[in-house]
């Protein structure tokens, strides 16, 4: 093995560049991954752009990772040389904050940001902290268990969390990168689902995914769609316009719940009206632990969830990363090293799983 690897780069803000770095040897606590695969997610732009809180430049973004686990850091007796792990957003608490004496550890104060305060997946290899790593199953590739660590374990953690029932009417707006595993999840968990999209070309994507309906809001009131459907339970919006995302709250049922995952940089655009009289309630929902992370992973095997992602080398992450900002990923771009992020599967699972899938 050499004593350098490959990784991608924000030197300054918006330019993504390839540079040759020494492995790091993981610190007391740490652990040393051989990337597989690293999906390209949208709040990625915060690193790009040199926008995140707290951000330093040069960083190298990327927080949807899978890999091999090749160091071990002192103290470091979980994991095992040789398994493989993902690394989500949220990477590791502080341990010490109010919100972590209170058990609330995605919420941490100073948490440890992948690719935001320590070099994220966007490599062949990445250090990450031991306690903010999830294992990941056999029965996933390493590309397709990527994207299921920020845009899966969000989407899935957002509607798990939100007191739903079974046949409750639940709209996720936005068919992207999360937008398109809100529908899975919110289909497989039992919900009449709703897909709320820009434009025709998504509506038989969005109902492959399991959407029952389809609301092109360039076409029609998305809101007065979701009345007469009798009002949604909950809306999961995952778009990134504030000014698109804060009128639909006219579309949820009374007590109906607007649970924003999407980032807009825009603010959002907010009538009192349907949040008093109806008693509806808007929140935010941040992506989840690694143990989140598990689960994800879990119920995505469980019910055969699967991203649908477009794999590119990493030498080509500029040009994928600027896929995904033009909105023209179907649905999430994701960074392979060598060959290794298609495999993953155990040999049995391999043999049982082709012949049902057709696709390697
Ligand atoms: N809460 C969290 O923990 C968390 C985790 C990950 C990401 N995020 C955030 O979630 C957002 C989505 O991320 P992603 O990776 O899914 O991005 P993405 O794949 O680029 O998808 C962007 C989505 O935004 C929608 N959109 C873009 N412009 C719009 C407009 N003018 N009006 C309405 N909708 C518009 C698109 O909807 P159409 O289907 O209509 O094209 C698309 O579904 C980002 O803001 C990201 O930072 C949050
Ligand atoms: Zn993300
Ligand atoms: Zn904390």
């Amino acid at each position: 093995m050499g004593k350098t690897y490959k990784a991608v780069e924000v030197s300054a803000p918006g330019s993504l560049r390839i540079v040759e770095r020494t492995i790091p040897e993981p610190g007391p606590g740490q652990v040393r991954i051989r990337v597989e695969a690293c999906g390209i997610c949208h709040t990625d732009a915060a690193t790009v752009m040199g926008a995140y809180p707290g951000l330093t430049l040069p960083r190298v973004p990327g927080h949807e990772v899978v890999g091999r686990l090749e160091a071990l850091g002192a103290g470091v007796s979980k994991w095992k040389i040789g398994q493989r792990v993902g690394v989500g957003l949220i990477a590791g608490e502080d341990g010490v904050c109010e919100s972590c004496r209170r058990g609330d550890i995605v919420n941490c104060k100073s948490p440890v940001v992948s690719g935001v305060t320590m070099d994220g997946g966007y490599a062949e290899v990445m250090v990450a902290e031991a306690r903010g790593i999830s294992s990941v199953p056999d029965e996933l590739t390493s590309a397709e268990a990527a994207p299921l660590l920020c845009a899966g374990i969000t989407t899935y953690n957002a509607l798990r969390n939100a007191g739903l029932r079974g046949g409750d009417l639940v709209a996720v707006q936005g068919v992207g990168g999360l937008g398109h595993l809100g529908i899975q999840f919110a289909r497989h968990m039992g919900f009449r689902t709703v897909a709320i999209g820009r434009g025709r070309d998504k509506e038989k994507l969005a109902k492959d995914l399991g959407a029952h309906v389809y609301i092109d809001t360039t076409a029609e009131d998305a809101n007065a769609a979701l009345q007469r459907m009798g009002g949604a339970r909950a809306i999961l919006a995952t778009g990134t316009s504030g000014d698109a995302m804060g009128t639909l709250v006219s579309g949820l049922a009374a007590r109906g719940k607007f649970i924003v995952v999407g980032v807009p940089q825009d603010e959002l655009r907010l009538n009192a009206f349907p949040l008093v009289f109806g008693g509806r309630s808007i929140y935010g929902s941040l992506t989840g632990t690694p143990i989140d992370g598990e689960d994800t992973l879990a119920f995505s095997v469980l019910e055969n969830i699967r991203p649908m992602i477009e794999t590119v080398p990493l030498e080509q992450a500029a040009d994928a990363y600027a896929r995904m900002m033009q909105g023209k990923a179907r649905f999430r771009m994701v960074l392979v090293m060598g060959q290794y992020g298609l495999f993953g599967r155990s040999a049995e699972v391999e043999a049982a799983w082709l012949p049902h899938q057709g696709q390697p």
